[in-house]
């Protein structure tokens, strides 16, 4: 049997390592490669959690994490950090997730040293070079160097068609995260009864999640949606929020100003990810400016009301279970309402819709890299929505 062939997953943050651990697990139990994990650490708490939820295993951690951490430093300490262990190790090939910075320093790390890159959850684009910022630019500098592109869908697929990337190096997969939802999320799950939330009847009331992170939402736009949000809770009795806010400093910071002090309004720290994301499948409607959560409930049939300007994810606005307000005020609060009041409206918008996987993506990614590295012929079908 010919000798393995040495892959490397590097990730740094929770939505990284959540979409990645599917593929990982998958591609440790595969006799044909040999695996290794290397973190950035751009994250600390919220990439522990979901360590420990998928039972993952690092074999490096750079630990490179700092509070309030500038794009620029982290971008240097990541290249150089990388460089050394890549220089070490010299994998057959390197896999990166996304468009955060590990993703784009990853990649560039894996380029000056000549190393082939795969990059999973390929080819998702808004067109706007500062929206998301400046993960727009990333995953769009990432795909130019990258030499498989895993994209999720057929729309992602046409997106890299459109840059020149030849269709030989594009697989549609669907995306990994609705394998890591299938494995999460359980029908009769119950709460921990440590989470403070017993105060919150999730029978009884309409219980809404808020998550709000994005650099571009950071100050005005940030300030608009909690504004918007506190309203929205005094102006609905029959409400709750759960806000999980992100442990960015510069978010809580905003969050405690205008969100504190109201009864039914619950500021959580970040949740482990089986905690997460069966809050959503309990929760009414989720606000949110996430990239992931716009993939997650969708499957699970929960609205989501985006916070966003922009989206690199249309396919589930086309299903009509996202519904994107952007940062103003007024808008959020009006689709908010209409979502809490109008009952027809709500049940059209309540649909389960699945554009972005089958639970088989990291299969598909498997299948893909034992073709390319000859240990396999023809496993590889693509994923599709008919
Ligand atoms: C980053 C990604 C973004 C992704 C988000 C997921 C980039 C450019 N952005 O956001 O695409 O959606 O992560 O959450 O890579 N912090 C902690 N503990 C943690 C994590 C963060 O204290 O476990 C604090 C630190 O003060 C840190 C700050 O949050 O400096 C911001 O973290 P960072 O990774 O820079 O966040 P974003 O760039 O906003
Ligand atoms: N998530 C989590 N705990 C939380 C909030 C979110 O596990 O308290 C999960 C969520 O289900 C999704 C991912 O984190 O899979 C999204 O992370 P985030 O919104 O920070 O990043 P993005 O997806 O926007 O890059």
């Amino acid at each position: 049997m010919a000798a393995p062939v040495k892959i490397i997953s590097i990730f740094g943050t929770r939505p990284e390592a959540i979409k990645m651990a599917p593929v990982i697990k998958l591609l440790e139990r595969e006799k044909s490669f040999s695996h290794k994990t290397i973190l950035t650490g751009q994250h600390e708490e919220m990439l522990t959690q979901v360590l420990d939820i998928f039972s993952l295993k690092a074999d490096y951690n750079l630990k490179l994490m700092e509070p309030e951490q500038r794009l620029a430093d982290l971008t240097a300490r990541c290249i150089t950090g990388l460089t050394e262990i890549i220089q070490s190790e010299k994998p057959a090939l390197i896999l990166v997730h996304g468009d955060t910075t590990t993703t784009l320093t990853a990649s560039l790390a894996a380029f000056y040293q000549q190393i082939p890159l795969g990059h999973v959850e390929a080819g998702l684009r808004t067109g706007d070079k500062y929206s998301p910022f400046p993960e727009e630019i990333n995953r769009s500098l990432t795909d130019r160097l990258a030499d498989l592109h895993f994209a999720p869908t057929g729309l992602n697929q046409d997106n890299l068609r459109e840059e020149g990337i030849v269709a030989e190096k594009i697989f549609i997969t669907g995306n990994t995260v609705i394998d890591a939802v299938q494995e999460i999320v359980g029908e009769d799950y119950a709460l921990p009864e440590e989470l403070p939330l017993s105060a919150v009847d999730f029978q009884r009331k309409k219980v809404i999640l808020l998550t709000a992170h994005r650099r571009e939402n950071l100050g005005a736009n940030m300030k608009n949606i909690f504004l918007a949000a506190r309203e929205i809770i005094e102006k609905h009795q029959e409400t709750e929020l759960i806000f999980p806010v992100h442990l960015n400093p510069k978010v809580r910071r905003i969050a405690e100003e205008f969100l504190a002090g109201e009864e039914r309004i619950h500021l959580l720290k970040p949740l482990d990810y089986l905690t997460f994301i069966n809050l959503v499948h309990k929760s009414y409607l989720v606000l949110t400016d996430s990239g992931g959560i716009q993939e997650e409930a969708p499957g699970l049939g929960v609205p989501v009301v985006l916070l966003r300007e922009t989206t690199e994810r249309p396919e589930a606005i086309k299903a009509g279970v996202v519904k994107k307000a952007g940062t103003d005020r007024d808008r959020i609060i009006s689709l908010t309402s209409r979502l809490i009041n109008d009952k027809d409206f709500y049940q059209s918008t309540a649909e389960k819709a699945n554009p972005y996987g089958d639970g088989r993506a990291a299969r598909r990614i498997k299948n893909v890299l034992l073709e390319h590295f000859n240990f396999a012929q023809d496993v590889f079908t693509p994923f599709s929505i008919e």
